[in-house]
């Protein structure tokens, strides 16, 4: 892995400080979203990118689907504070579109940074783009949401469960289920709880 620190960009720990790689996102930002949540979590959920509300708030998932995903972690007995949420992206692209491929492969080296740092006991990728984007292979969310894979990230192996994005359950609501379920997955495979402390079943993974 290359340390992502040069003229174009830098990083201090899981942090994301300047970076001006992609001219039409740093001119659509307001600024970086970095992720947000312990530098020690043991679940990490990879988003897309910021829309208008985490680009406003500098934070993840501050959005409805921020509060889809924080109302569904609570019903599985996980709370925001726990856990620790990134993206693929870390600016806002105008008008909310997708992001580009060469996007993507720019932030890419920060997203593998924060996870070989924060080295967490399961990565959960949130929708279609981070699912393929560190799976580098196409993926059928609906089909697989909830199926556990391994993922190479700078020379170590990582768990990964595919996941519905929160949003998927604002325009179906029959996926609020397979939503939740997966979320359950996510608890139990770190073995985290409301109550904290909890000995992981990946530990040795
Ligand atoms: N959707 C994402 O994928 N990421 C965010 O931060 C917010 C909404």
């Amino acid at each position: 892995m290359t340390e992502p620190q040069d003229d174009e960009g830098a990083m201090d720990g899981l942090t994301v400080t300047s970076c001006r790689r992609c001219p039409k996102l740093v001119d659509s930002r307001s600024r970086i979203v970095n992720g947000d949540g312990p530098t020690d979590a043991d679940v990490l959920f990879v988003g897309e990118g910021p829309g208008a509300t985490e680009d406003a708030e500098g934070r993840p998932f501050v959005g409805r689907s921020g509060s889809v995903l924080e109302d569904t972690l609570l019903e599985v007995g996980l709370e925001r504070e726990q856990v620790r949420i990134t993206n693929c992206i870390r600016c806002r692209p105008p008008e909310n579109r997708d992001p580009r491929t060469a996007e993507l492969a720019n932030c890419r080296g920060y997203l593998e940074t924060e996870i070989d740092r924060l080295d967490p006991a399961i990565i959960v990728t949130l929708g279609k783009v981070p699912s393929e984007h560190l799976l580098e292979r196409s993926v059928s969310v609906t089909a697989e949401t909830g199926s556990v894979e391994d993922v190479r990230i700078a020379g170590r192996s990582h768990p990964l469960l595919i996941c519905l994005h929160p949003a998927a359950t604002l325009y179906d609501r029959s996926q609020r289920e397979p939503f939740r379920k997966t979320l359950a997955t996510a608890a139990d495979l770190a073995g985290v709880d409301g109550g904290g402390a909890g000995q992981s079943r990946l530990d040795g993974f």
